[in-house]
């Protein structure tokens, strides 16, 4: 085998000499156009080109791995790198944006020129997504929260105030990107209007005129794209102004046929090849195996069709940034999506090479007629499991809730983008505290939420967890999860009086797809809270847990845990030093229950018992020489250690 391939090694260094690069084979005598689809085939500055693309978000990438996983995907044999762009996070704040520099918790992200421009570097093309809705199983489909601080705002629709807001945020994104066209020497081929707009559920395509309007105002002067699923016709775009291209997850002929009556005479590309699937908590792992891969990769590719893969790499929703089905819009059939994204696609998560990754290389080689010089494939990074971190600290609720500046106090319920906190953004992600203090709470007393929370509610009694943890996926049918509506909880067996009752709510991720408008998290207004059926009324005290870096890396006065650990929900303090350059990892999170995961201050992300996901990718880069510190907010029971493993842990549900 070892044998085998170096020989195969060395033919290619052989052959190669004479290849060109891609930028040499297209671009070698001056650039005069574009990509241009005014022919059955798509050329590119006057060659012919099959577009070969991968999708990888540089938001779920550590940027240290940006090279690495870009290049894997040029030593595949591809072309073509996809991006989305995040809206939420490069304009965080009303009007605070960050591109790299803005000082914001995920500024490390946030470079995207660079990411553009590594890719070039690596001989790639770029066809760039940019919203202003993405999709994307991510939160809210990119939105930031705060817009929804403008009443009766609509998204998705020529609305003057949210065109406003994509306004002013395409004014700051688009000129960053302009001079990254092909036509003026960078790789951008194509860039897509808004996303799957035939799948929203109101259509306005004054609105879609506007966006491709601004996009061309702003200088975008390269292929303007559309992609929806075939059947919804051309029901989301503007035909005459925007080239169109399909998604799906199979029957590529059909596809491709429905695609061609569509749009006669023009190239055919299917956007979005969906590789595999995403999770949602307490789903199983979705794989797509790799014969059923394999057949429709090159089902497409003899058609023949330009395709891109979505995803070819997944990455990792980090921090809060999970997106979630929606289903009714209610909150009933809300489906949040896991904190890893692998896709089981060609890359894993962790950036190694699976099945998929050799069938895309053996099919990119068999069809593309058009051959240049590819890199080596890159060795794997590596990964380890550390030793076992011991539980060394621990903070209760009670001291949590005291460590937040921000209290805010309101005689009616709030949601949490409502509070009057962050320069009037409100609270975007996190947990959120509703307290009352001085309540007479008598024995058997029946605490009673009406309509479906958003999305999960812990009930404190002076500090003291009274409602029930979440250990299986049948759990979330009961008192405290967005299943149910109008229910109820019996609080204690005994008199309790001058209580202090703390409702807190989690945000476990905005629906990205389908009914979008109504995206409000914590206590919102269809929500009330009554204590044997008397309405709680006075006064509320609203505490935002952000879990924001500037508070995760305070210095807090850990308490010890000689005495045994407390239960949640609290936070719980590991520390661990490192001689050696930092590898990358998985924490393994089997022996906790649900919660986040704070590394040096960076929310990791979410671990759930109920599944599917049982680890969280931890990048190398995250961590550094010297000492490191893992927090772990427990709402329920903690471990008194954080495990590692060098592989991700999936469970079945
Ligand atoms: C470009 O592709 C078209 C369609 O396959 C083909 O007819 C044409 O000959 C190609 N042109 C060149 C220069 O290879
Ligand atoms: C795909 O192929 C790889 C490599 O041969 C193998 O490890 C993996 O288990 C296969 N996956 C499935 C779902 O069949
Ligand atoms: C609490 O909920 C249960 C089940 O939904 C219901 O049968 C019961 O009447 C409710 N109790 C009160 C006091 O509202």
């Amino acid at each position: 085998m070892l044998h085998h391939f170096v020989v195969f090694v060395l033919l290619v260094a052989c052959t190669s000499a004479q290849l060109p690069t891609l930028y040499e084979y297209y671009t070698a005598d001056g650039i005069t156009s574009g990509l241009s689809v005014d022919q059955p085939y798509f050329t590119l500055n006057g060659k012919n080109i099959t577009i070969l693309s991968g999708a990888m978000h540089y938001f779920r990438i550590p940027p240290q791995h940006w090279r690495d996983r870009i290049r894997k995907l040029r030593a595949a044999g591809l072309n073509t790198l996809e991006t989305y762009v995040s809206w939420n996070l490069h304009e965080p704040e009303n009007g605070r944006f960050d591109f790299g520099s803005g000082g914001t918790d995920m500024e490390q992200f946030l470079d995207l020129q660079t990411y553009l421009k590594i890719a070039q570097e690596e001989d790639l093309f770029v066809i760039l997504r940019p919203g202003p809705y993405i999709c994307a199983e991510w939160e809210w489909g990119g939105f930031p929260s705060w817009l929804l601080r403008e009443e009766g705002i609509k998204v998705r629709t020529s609305d003057q105030t949210y065109m406003g807001y994509v306004t002013r945020y395409f004014g700051e994104l688009l000129p960053l990107l302009t001079d990254l066209q092909f036509t003026k020497g960078g790789p951008i081929i194509a860039v897509q209007v808004e996303n799957e707009y035939g799948s929203a559920p109101t259509k306005d395509l004054e609105y879609i005129r506007q966006v491709h309007d601004l996009l061309r105002d702003q200088g975008i002067v390269e292929l303007l794209v559309s992609s929806d699923g075939a059947s919804a016709g051309t029901s989301g775009t503007l035909p005459d102004l925007i080239f169109q291209t399909v998604n799906f997850g199979g029957s590529p002929t059909w596809n491709f046929d429905t695609l061609k009556n569509m749009q006669p005479g023009k190239p055919i590309m299917v956007m979005e090849y969906w590789t595999g699937w995403f999770d949602h908590w307490s789903e199983s792992h979705h794989t797509v195996d790799n014969d059923t891969f394999y057949g429709i990769y090159n089902e497409i590719l003899a058609y023949p069709a330009s395709a891109s893969m979505y995803m070819f790499h997944g990455g990792t929703n980090f921090g809060f940034l999970n997106g979630a089905n929606i289903g009714a819009g209610d909150n009933s059939g809300y489906q949040p999506t896991t904190t890893s994204y692998d896709y089981d696609a060609p890359l894993s998560e962790a950036g190694d090479y699976t099945g998929k990754y050799e069938i895309v290389k053996e099919l990119v080689k068999k069809y593309n007629p058009v051959e240049t010089l590819t890199p080596d494939q890159p060795e794997l990074v590596p990964r380890v499991a550390y030793p076992s971190v011991t539980i060394e600290g621990q903070l209760s609720f009670d001291e949590i809730t005291k460590l937040v500046p921000d209290i805010v106090t309101s005689d009616t319920l709030l949601s949490m983008e409502q509070l009057p906190i962050n320069d009037g953004s409100g609270q975007s992600y996190g947990y959120t505290v509703y307290r009352q203090y001085s309540l007479n709470i008598p024995a058997d007393s029946v605490l009673t939420i009406t309509g479906h929370v958003r999305d999960t509610v812990m009930i404190l009694i002076n500090g003291v967890l009274v409602s029930d943890s979440l250990s299986s996926s049948s759990d979330l049918n009961s008192f405290g999860y967005y299943r149910q509506a109008n229910s109820n909880i019996t609080l204690t067996s005994t008199d309790i009086e001058d209580a202090t009752l703390d409702i807190v709510i989690e945000n476990w991720g905005r629906a990205n797809f389908g009914n979008l408008y109504q995206q409000f998290k914590g206590l919102i207004d269809s929500n009330s809270v009554y204590l044997n059926n008397e309405e709680l009324t006075s006064s509320w005290s609203i505490i935002p847990l952000e879990f924001k870096k500037s508070w995760n890396t305070q210095v807090f006065q850990w308490n010890s845990v000689d005495g045994g650990l407390a239960n949640g929900p609290g936070l719980y303090r590991g520390t661990f030093t490192l001689e050696d350059d930092a590898v990358d990892t998985y924490i393994d999170m089997q022996e906790w229950d649900k919660g986040i995961v704070i590394v040096n201050g960076f929310v990791l992300g979410r671990h759930a018992l109920i599944g599917p996901q049982q680890s969280l990718y931890l990048p190398g880069p995250f961590l550094q020489q010297g000492e490191n510190e893992i927090i772990i907010f427990e709402q329920f029971t903690p471990a008194a250690e954080i495990k590692f493993s060098e592989n991700p842990i999936f469970k079945t549900v």
